[in-house]
């Protein structure tokens, strides 16, 4: 059994996936970390009819956070001005929220009445002029961030590994127990699977991708972060996003679905569709801690994969 057999299988995937009118996948094509149109699974995937259309995601969401979107983001237009790095944005816009608004501990749904969305929740809570900081400065932004409980029950921020010049970004919920502990996002066994679903498309963690998280701390016991605990951190993940420029975003999981879409649609309902997300691509398919449980759903993350594969190959 070659590597990419024995990887398709730990995924459920094989030999289901092999395409009987496509040439059997050579080994050596994902051996090494070759340019993606080398790959076997990528030029299977290229080979499907173009059957997709970009949906686009909310209006209000359809934004990252590059150097000029950054006044929207924070709804503090009247203080952030649009030029990148200007000195006159106020300091203070990193402040702690409001006490009047006890929003760390809040859910999507026990935010209430017209406050249902996470965009909606988020203006509340003025996370900082992002717009203009480069990537160690941001690194060390979230490193320092108190904007939510998180921070002081985690060992550390897990801010993101990869390549920064990446044209795929994958992004998950939060740390876990063995993230925290390393400081690198999917460390520990949904991090394996991920990396064989990577491996899959031809990707490596440190080669041709970047991995990161909703939320950069860890919540206590692996919860799934609150509300209040994505809108804080959620610019941080819209700077990566406006500094990364990927080609396409695959987000995993109904927690970055959520955040990312502003919507609260099952993940079923949400996968299976393109969205438009700034301009970039996006596609949401399973969490892989919820393969671990539910292995017979890997059928689908393939099928997302392809999705993903068919998408970045075309444009
Ligand atoms: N689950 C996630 O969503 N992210 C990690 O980094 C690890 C597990």
């Amino acid at each position: 059994m070659d590597r990419r057999e024995a990887m398709l299988r730990e995924m459920n995937l094989y030999p289901l996936w092999v395409r009987r009118d496509l040439p059997a996948p050579q080994a050596a094509e994902v051996e090494a970390p070759a340019p993606l149109e080398r790959v076997a699974a990528v030029e299977a995937a290229a080979a499907l009819p173009q059957t997709y259309e970009a949906v686009p995601a909310p209006a209000a969401v359809n934004e990252v956070t590059t150097d000029s979107a950054m006044q929207e983001e924070t709804g503090s237009a009247e203080a952030v001005t649009e030029e990148a790095g200007d000195e006159t944005v106020p300091p203070d816009l990193f402040a702690a929220p409001h006490d009047e608004d006890d929003w760390t501990g809040m859910t999507f749904r026990e935010h209430g009445e017209g406050e249902d969305t996470l965009r909606a929740f988020q203006r509340k809570v003025a996370a900082g002029p992002l717009a203009g900081v480069d990537w160690p400065e941001l690194k060390q932004k979230v490193h320092d961030c108190q904007l939510c409980a998180l921070r002081a029950g985690c060992t550390q921020t897990v801010f993101g590994v990869g390549d920064q010049q990446a044209d795929w970004l994958f992004v998950g919920e939060g740390p876990g127990e063995e993230e925290d502990a390393e400081g690198e996002p999917f460390v520990g066994e949904s991090g394996r699977l991920l990396d064989n679903m990577l491996i899959a498309i031809g990707l490596r963690r440190n080669a041709n991708a970047y991995i990161t998280n909703v939320v950069k701390c860890r919540p206590p016991e692996n919860r799934p972060p609150h509300l209040g605990e994505i809108a804080a951190c959620l610019p941080y993940l819209k700077r990566q996003i406006g500094l990364l420029k990927p080609r396409l975003i695959v987000v995993m999981g109904k927690t970055a679905a959520t955040a990312l879409l502003d919507s609260d649609a099952t993940l079923a309902t949400l996968r299976g569709r393109v969205y438009d997300y700034a301009g970039i691509p996006l596609i949401v398919t399973y969490h892989p801690a919820y393969l671990l449980r539910k292995p017979t759903e890997k059928a689908r993350v393939w099928e997302d994969l392809r999705l993903a594969v068919e998408t970045i190959n075309a444009l």
